[in-house]
């Protein structure tokens, strides 16, 4: 079926001028960006966003680094997008990661991972609502 899934080009990757190529492997790979923008998080936004993981060791060093610099939000449309997009992402910690991949390619470290892909249904239209009105996405 066709979803949408929200994508997170982090800052580690806007710092790096790498948006570009990251947004091409995303159309490459058959998903539609429906909804885009560049946007800079505080530490408190992004800690509402990764509410999830509050109680992970990491949580103040993956807050802090989302806060950090520009992350570019956008919502990818297509034929099971969710698990296409987080194929295209390749595995969280980019030294697992296929090659070809995003973070293969571009990720630096399981923290500065370059980017963040909804993990299923009910997470994306939440994370989706996170950041876009509807008015907003434009198929
Ligand atoms: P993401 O898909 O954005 O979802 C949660 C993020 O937490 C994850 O990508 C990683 O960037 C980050 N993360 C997971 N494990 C660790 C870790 N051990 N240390 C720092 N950050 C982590």
């Amino acid at each position: 079926a066709t979803e949408r899934t929200l994508s997170i080009i982090k800052p580690d990757a806007t710092k790096r001028n790498l948006t570009g190529k990251i947004a091409a492997k995303f159309e490459e790979a058959g998903l539609r960006i429906v909804a885009s923008k560049r946007i800079l998080l505080t530490k408190e936004q992004a800690g509402k966003f990764y509410a999830v993981h509050a109680e992970r060791p990491f949580f103040g060093e993956l807050t802090e680094f989302m806060a950090s610099g520009p992350v570019v939000v956008q919502v990818l449309e297509g034929e099971g997008a969710i698990a296409k997009n987080r194929e295209v992402m390749g595995a969280t910690n980019p030294a697992d990661a296929a090659p070809g991949t995003i973070r293969a390619e571009f990720a630096e470290s399981v923290g500065e991972n370059s980017v963040h892909g909804s993990d299923a249904p009910d997470a994306a239209a939440e994370e989706i609502a996170f950041f876009f009105s509807g008015l907003e996405l434009v198929g």
